[in-house]
């Protein structure tokens, strides 16, 4: 099985600072160091959790990972290759192959498209399939993140649907075309957790489905417990710990890590086992 332990992301040496407009009252240099010198290796087909408190750099992990932002120093490379400065062609082509979940589904879909304009916009950017085929592609996904019958969704709307179903129609959306890689950004934090739970499951089969890699986004160690296969721990900008999620919960190294395990309450989680 040594395909299971190919990194297909790697950061290296990643620091991405901030530099907000110097307000009248700020003095000196106004510098925000959101990622310290990050360096991780994600691998082929896990769900990899990063865990930390509210503005400790989680979302800007993700948004790099997509491409949404540039580092400031260091690489990212997709199988083994960098993706720092690709243009054009290859730069379509990662977008492609990278997807990411927003944590809010009322503000991450367009309300003036349908269920299925959202969902073949993707297709069609990349120019996948003929009318028919993309058509046969939105249901067949539809179906997939559990909206049965596809066709009955297919021409609502955003505001038709409850949070968990605009989370589906998310979900459907980051993986109608296939991608390798999918970066989930707290995308159960706005739901109940009911809701939540089927949610989990939703992405653990498509995992399976699809041997697509997740990384889970969450402040919610509970929530990473019960989904991913490793877990790194952030705090300020710095990974201080990365381990399998039963050494994390289990034996964790860092007084971080204990302290998140000691203050996040209902952190065994007993309903969702
Ligand atoms: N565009 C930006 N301009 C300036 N500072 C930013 C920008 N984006 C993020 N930051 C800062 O970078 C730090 C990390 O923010 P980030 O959004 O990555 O945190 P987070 O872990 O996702 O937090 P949350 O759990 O609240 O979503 C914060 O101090 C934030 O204010
Ligand atoms: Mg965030």
């Amino acid at each position: 099985m040594a395909e299971k332990h190919t990194h297909i992301i790697e950061l290296k040496g990643i620091i991405k600072e901030y530099h907000p407009q110097k307000s009248f009252f700020s003095k000196g240099e106004n510098k925000i160091v959101a990622l310290n010198n990050i360096n991780l290796g994600i691998k082929k087909g896990e769900i990899f959790g990063l865990v930390g408190q509210s503005g400790s750099g989680k979302t800007t992990m993700g948004r790099l990972l997509v491409k949404l932002e540039e580092p400031t120093k260091g690489t990212i490379l997709l199988n083994k290759r960098p993706v720092t400065h690709l243009a054009g062609k290859a730069l379509n082509n990662y977008r492609s192959r990278v997807q990411m979940i927003f944590q809010d589904p009322y503000q991450s879909l367009n309300p003036h498209l349908s269920i299925s304009e959202t969902i073949l916009e993707p297709l069609k950017v990349h120019k996948i399939g003929t009318i028919v085929q993309r058509r046969e592609k939105v249901i067949h996904t539809l179906e997939t993140v559990g909206l049965l019958p596809g066709k009955d969704y297919y021409n609502r709307y955003p505001h038709q649907l409850s949070g968990g179903q605009r989370q589906r129609v998310a979900i459907a959306r980051a993986i109608v075309l296939e991608p390798e890689f999918v970066v989930a950004d707290e995308p159960t934090s706005m739901l109940d957790a009911t809701i939540a739970i089927q949610l989990f499951k939703l992405l653990t089969r498509i995992r399976k489905e699809f041997n697509m890699t997740f990384l889970f986004i969450t402040h919610n160690l509970a929530a990473a417990k019960y989904l991913c296969d490793r877990i790194a721990v952030i705090h300020e900008g710095n990974i201080v710990e990365v381990d399998s999620t039963n050494e994390i919960i289990g034996n964790p190294q860092h007084p971080y890590t204990k302290k998140l395990i000691q203050v996040q309450p209902g952190f065994h989680f007993n309903h969702l086992s």
